[in-house]
């Protein structure tokens, strides 16, 4: 790992020393209707959202058999179970009957999961189980009446579900050789601290702001930016994922010390994005940010789950001291700078003031991004996965 990191924090000193940074070969023009229309919009989040794995959740959120989760993903009703077997299934969570939510929102650990309607009740595999006053109702065929499935996956500490039954896809294949990288976090030993829901302005305006270091000094110059390089990046892609790696305040220091004496990890930072909608990023070597976005019913609006992770439950005062600070620095971050940018874009947007808008050679990961949104929308190219 560390020679990954040498290599990344090396890198990462030779752009700060020459005042550079890694680029795309041209300024990107992106008509501002990729941003607004709904049309584009419902076919985007169609294609993007619902035909290609999403991350869904922390494997850590569901640490034993029967552990589960229950939520509500862009009007979906998701039920994520772990089995006796250890394997996470995804499931709409609605009863076959006349279709109440069989599991309240939540999670926790469960037996079975009983319908708070007429108690029909399904296992662990989502088959149906048993029905209250069976005789009376009469026969069907149960086999016939489980909780319908939803393709799902469990890989290097996030569980990847697709929210269109009948379909399915293979995770190494769409995760490829990021799969290993995200491994190195070891997400599914940290510890889940918080999490909340943030609502927040369209996704592509909320995404660019997840995928460039441009606006580092400028916006955040009070909380994450008081740690971080401005716009110092450098890139690494895999296919449609990418990492980003920012420079820490400290990293002039390497330049003094022998390559061998380097703890680069100390003096860079590594976010981990998975398309289309896992952001993980490392803000301080014990804490971690991940962040997962959702597109809402307009494109002017998303929800953002914030998960925030510390490797170890803070036990003393000292380290639930630390550990809320860095929480609570987080959401100042996100809600308080990053979002009230993105709304005050998203109250201009249809001003007319742009017909599109400039990604400049400094933000080549927002450019990225974009187009392999593009792709998955023009082609059919979600099926291969
Ligand atoms: S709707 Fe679930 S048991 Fe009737
Ligand atoms: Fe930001």
């Amino acid at each position: 790992m560390s020679d990954r990191i040498q290599g990344l924090a090396r890198r990462a000193l030779t752009h700060l020393q020459a005042g550079t940074t890694d680029q795309a070969n041209d300024i990107l023009q992106l008509p501002v209707a990729m941003y607004t229309d709904p049309q584009r919009y419902s076919r985007e989040v169609q294609r993007v959202f619902r035909e290609l794995p999403i991350a869904v959740a922390l494997s850590l959120e569901l640490p034993e058999p029967g552990s589960y989760k229950a939520m509500n993903l862009m009007d979906v009703p998701l039920l994520l179970v772990r089995g006796e077997d250890r394997v996470v299934r995804a499931f709409l969570n609605v009863c076959r009957h006349r279709g109440a939510q069989v599991c309240a929102e939540g999670g926790g650990k469960a037996r079975v999961f009983a319908c708070p309607y007429h108690a029909w009740v399904y296992n662990h595999h989502g088959e149906l189980a048993g029905r209250y006053a069976a005789d009376t109702f009469g026969d069907i065929d149960a086999s016939q009446y489980g909780l319908v499935s939803l393709p799902c996956a469990e890989k290097s500490g996030v569980v990847f579900a697709m929210v269109s039954p009948h379909r399915t896809f293979d995770i190494d294949q769409w995760l490829g050789d990021f799969a290993q990288e995200i491994g190195t976090l070891d997400l599914s030993s940290w510890h889940l601290f918080e999490q909340r829901d943030l609502p927040g302005p369209g996704w592509k305006v909320t995404m660019d702001g997840y995928l460039e270091a441009y606006h580092h000094n400028i916006v955040h110059g009070r909380t994450v930016g008081q740690f971080t390089i401005g716009n110092l990046l450098v890139l690494d892609t895999w296919g449609p994922h990418q990492r980003l790696t920012f420079g820490r305040k400290s990293l002039p220091e390497l330049a003094n010390q022998p390559e061998e004496a380097w703890r680069p990890d100390v003096h860079v930072r590594l976010i981990h994005n998975c398309f289309p909608n896992l952001s993980i990023s490392g803000i301080l070597g014990d804490h971690c940010l991940v962040s997962q976005v959702f597109p809402g019913k307009t494109p002017d609006t998303t929800i953002t789950r914030q998960s925030v992770l510390s490797a170890k439950k803070p036990e003393t005062e000292a380290e639930l001291a630390a550990t809320r600070t860095f929480s609570a620095m987080t959401l100042q971050a996100v809600q308080d700078e990053d979002y009230v940018l993105g709304f005050s874009i998203q109250k201009a947007i249809l001003s007319g003031a742009n017909d599109h808008f400039l990604i400049g050679r400094n933000e080549p990961a927002v450019q990225n991004y974009h187009r392999w949104v593009a792709y998955f929308t023009r082609s059919n190219a979600g099926a291969e996965w």
